[in-house]
């Protein structure tokens, strides 16, 4: 059953919203051909809404060919109007949407508490740099960032994540995003094979299918990718992992496929991507050191302050192998020339006199509370229906349902409730799999919205569970 959503409050009336709707899941493969629709009475008392905006639906949809009435048995879905889906992976689902309603419970993933941002600690400094940084520094700088923030950094990534390098191999970036973009330019050739995981944000495939890569999806296990994969295929390329916390269902690459990826960027020539977007906040055990550090020759790191701090600074890093370096200045220089400076100089600051560390030891007891109390929410209340896993780590968890498909008509009545969520499907090479799975990030809600927004869910699913019952 493919549901229809109705919002009386919107501009677009009532059968357009109906049509798009229809043409939609039809298009999707929501719909198969050949499959039989409501009757315009019946589906005109479950829109509330009369039967002549149905009628006037349903005649629209046959014309463009969508549908087909056939005499004394109703409408049915034509043959041939599937599409199937392009190598080019879509835009996930209403990403701008997600905040215009403005009771919304919003489980976008990897967004921090925004309302503990440091700003008394980051005022104090972003005032002293604007006191006493020389005036020759506020013009134009160096690609590849400030020296203060890259020597910071690299002490700061050995100290945490077991990743060796010297300043000059730290360039700093608008995001982990732009270095994403940084290293499809470097290492992704047009036509070449490009490993990624499968699933990885639907972001990243963009990225690396905007540069003409050929993308080879390989599909994440309970452990990650497996590199076994890779060694009976002989060269694929480049290969671009997420170890630490695998984006989004969690996983924690073992050391075994570690020494495995490295084995293979070494013999092919190739290279390891390793982001590290959100390791710093990891709930059991001790933190697993970073896989640059295996072999700083074959893997560039990539980091991040969008989650350890604030999207809204657009700070990110790249730590690059030493044949890279300069290449990669001219990539950035060519781009946006550089970071800001101001904004580095603060940071550097900020990292130097300890604040950074300082400020992740409190967050993590803040995301540890809220990651707990999603996970009990969630148990209490889908009990055997619900799986919970990737929660020891970051900012998000994956909700595994036993016989729920999250597809765009449930996320569209989710929304409707009140909740923006988003399916593991999204990310999924061919859009398809992992569809039972929501990704749940928490960083940025409170107790209280974390159970309303559960209960938000729950009421929903309840609500379709019985539609279908009386069907
Ligand atoms: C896996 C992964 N990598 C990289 C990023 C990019 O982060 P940013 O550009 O904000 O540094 C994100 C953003 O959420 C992400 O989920």
């Amino acid at each position: 059953m493919v549901w229809i959503s109705i919002d009386r409050s919107r501009k677009t009336s009532l059968k357009e919203q109906i049509i798009s709707q229809l043409r939609a899941s039809i298009l999707n493969g929501e719909r198969k051909a050949g499959e039989p629709l409501p009757s315009t009475r019946q589906l005109a008392l479950d829109l509330q809404v009369s039967r002549n905006i149905l009628l006037e639906a349903y005649d629209q949809l046959t014309a463009e060919g969508y549908l087909e009435g056939k005499r004394g048995r109703g409408t049915f879905v034509a043959e041939g109007a599937l599409l199937a889906r392009s190598e080019t992976p879509a835009a996930p689902i209403a990403p701008l949407v997600e905040t215009k309603k403005p009771d919304i419970i919003n489980f976008r993933s990897g967004v921090p508490a925004l309302d503990l941002f440091p700003r008394r600690k980051w005022s104090q400094l972003a005032q002293q740099v604007l006191a006493y940084t020389p005036s020759r520094d506020f013009g134009y700088d160096s690609p590849e960032g400030r020296f203060e923030l890259r020597s910071a950094i690299a002490k700061y990534v050995y100290r945490v994540r077991g990743v060796r390098c010297s300043p000059e191999q730290v360039l700093i970036t608008s995001g982990a995003t732009q270095a994403i973009t940084l290293v499809a330019k470097l290492c992704a050739r047009t036509g070449e094979p490009f490993v990624l995981e499968d699933p990885i944000t639907n972001d990243i495939q963009t990225i690396f299918a905007a540069h003409g890569a050929r993308l080879v999806p390989l599909p994440v296990d309970e452990a990650g990718i497996d590199p076994s994969e890779l060694t009976r295929g002989g060269d694929c390329g480049s290969v671009y992992v997420t170890p630490s916390h695998q984006y989004p269902l969690g996983s924690i690459l073992p050391i075994q496929r570690r020494v495995q990826l490295i084995e293979y960027a070494r013999r092919t020539s190739n290279y390891i991507i390793e982001d590290d977007y959100d390791s710093e906040f990891r709930y059991e055990g001790d933190p697993i050191p970073s896989l640059q550090g295996l072999d700083p020759n074959v893997v560039i790191y990539l980091g991040t302050f969008s989650k350890i701090l604030s999207p809204a600074l657009r700070i990110g890093y790249m730590i690059l192998p030493l044949p890279l370096i300069e290449r990669c200045r001219q990539l950035k220089w060519f781009s946006d020339l550089h970071t800001p400076s101001l904004e580095q100089l603060i940071l550097a600051r900020f990292l130097e006199e300890g604040h950074l560390e300082r400020h992740i030891r409190q967050m993590k007891k803040v995301y540890k509370r809220r990651r707990d109390a999603v996970r009990g929410l969630f148990t209490r209340t889908f009990e055997d229906d619900v799986r919970i896993s990737g929660d020891s780590t970051g900012l998000h968890l994956i909700a595994e349902f036993v016989d729920t498909e999250f597809t765009d008509s449930i996320i569209r009545r989710l929304y409707d409730a009140g909740v923006f969520v988003q399916p593991v499907r999204i990310h999924s090479a061919d859009g398809r799999g992992h569809g039972n799975k929501l990704i749940i990030g928490y960083g940025n809600l409170q107790e209280q919205e974390l159970a309303e927004g559960i209960d938000r869910i729950r009421s929903v699913l309840a609500d379709i569970r019985r539609q279908r019952q009386t069907r």
